[in-house]
């Protein structure tokens, strides 16, 4: 592990989190800097009912982001793994180094997978699981892991298929037929790729200096998000009620958020609109859960134009999930550029 990451570890401990005033090293000059960001609100993110999803592909188009109510996962599996991510996190910080994540890899505690492209650090501490967590689970408790795997493989299961489902009613939305569906790279449980992230946001007393997660867009397809508490917040574009502004995504008990992300942009050949989101950090902590669904490491995602017979010519280049991560990992929000077929 090299000297940088093992500083923005420590850093990110809640213990280190209580400082008489925020070091340098956190401190965000100015939280509502972003192009032509004016204001906060006015607007309510759109609710989405999984058993009748019609206003899928508009929502989708206008807003990419939308809470998911009728989802058919039960209060008790997210108060289970509340309280699974409650444990981990409580954990003291050198036992928590034990499975940081190694340079070049996605597994483990740390920081967000585009962290080192910001001056500043972020205000959380991470958990990232990929496949299983029994590994990393045998380090951090040798004694007691089980209970911790079989909270997290209950929610994986739980929410993967979820994730199946949700992606069917967004490719429905897009016109396709059931049939069509298992022709797509991402249409059916078998196909998909999925990423935990288990984020903390420790409670901070001068919160406006800080920020949970700076602005960026996901690079799945889409990312469920469960969260405990308000933090989240989604930028929307000038429309012809208000210009740019941050809204804040509620944290409604038992629904998710649903983040569109860049490869259902690719997809859907820039139909569905990929949401830059941000964290903010208040006086309370705050437990999120970052679920990413994506196509399988070898799968080339490309612009569905010619099979849905689309008359728009495919927008960007195919790429698979670890190319698009390897190209984010330099240029940021600027990756898609760097896909984009040249009109
Ligand atoms: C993220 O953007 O991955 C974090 C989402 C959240 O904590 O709400
Ligand atoms: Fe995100």
């Amino acid at each position: 592990m090299s000297l940088h990451t093992t500083q923005k570890l420590k850093l990110h401990h809640p213990e280190t989190f209580q400082f008489d005033s925020i070091p340098d090293s956190h401190a965000w000059l100015d939280l509502h800097e972003h192009p032509s960001v004016e204001s906060i609100g006015p607007d309510t993110i759109p609710v989405i009912d999984l058993n009748d999803p019609k206003l899928m592909e508009k929502i989708g188009e206008e807003w990419g982001v939308f809470i998911i109510s009728n989802h058919g996962i039960e209060p008790e599996v997210l108060n289970r793994l509340c309280s699974q991510m409650h444990r981990l996190f409580a954990l003291p910080e050198e036992v928590k180094l034990k499975v940081a994540k190694a340079e070049g890899t996605d597994a483990g505690y740390g920081g967000g997978a585009i962290s080192h492209l910001f001056s500043k650090f972020s205000w959380s501490e991470g958990f990232s699981i990929v496949g299983s967590p029994v590994d990393h689970a045998q380090k951090l408790w040798p004694d007691n892991y089980s209970s911790f795997c079989e909270v997290i493989e209950e929610y994986n299961k739980a929410t993967k298929s979820l994730g199946c489902r949700l992606i069917h009613a967004i490719l429905l939305s897009l016109g396709f037929s059931e049939e069509e569906l298992y022709q797509i790279p991402i249409g059916g449980s078998s196909k998909i790729k999925t990423v935990m992230n288990l984020n903390s946001y420790p409670a901070c007393s001068n919160p406006d200096q800080v920020l949970g997660f700076p602005p960026h867009t996901d690079s799945a397809c889409v990312t469920i998000v469960y969260q405990n508490g308000s933090g989240l917040q989604v930028l929307r574009r000038k429309d012809d009620i208000a210009p740019t502004r941050w809204v804040i995504v509620p944290a409604v008990p038992n629904t998710f958020v649903v983040n569109i992300g860049d490869l259902m942009h690719v997809l859907s050949n820039g139909r569905f609109h990929n949401v830059v989101h941000r964290v903010t950090i208040s006086k309370t902590n705050r437990l999120s859960c970052a679920y990413f669904i994506g196509p399988q490491d070898d799968v080339k995602l490309r612009p569905l134009s010619e099979l849905a017979g689309w008359e728009q010519s495919p927008l960007y280049r195919p790429v698979t999930w670890p190319g698009l991560l390897k190209i984010r990992s330099k240029l940021n929000d600027r990756a898609l550029q760097a896909i984009k077929i040249d009109s």
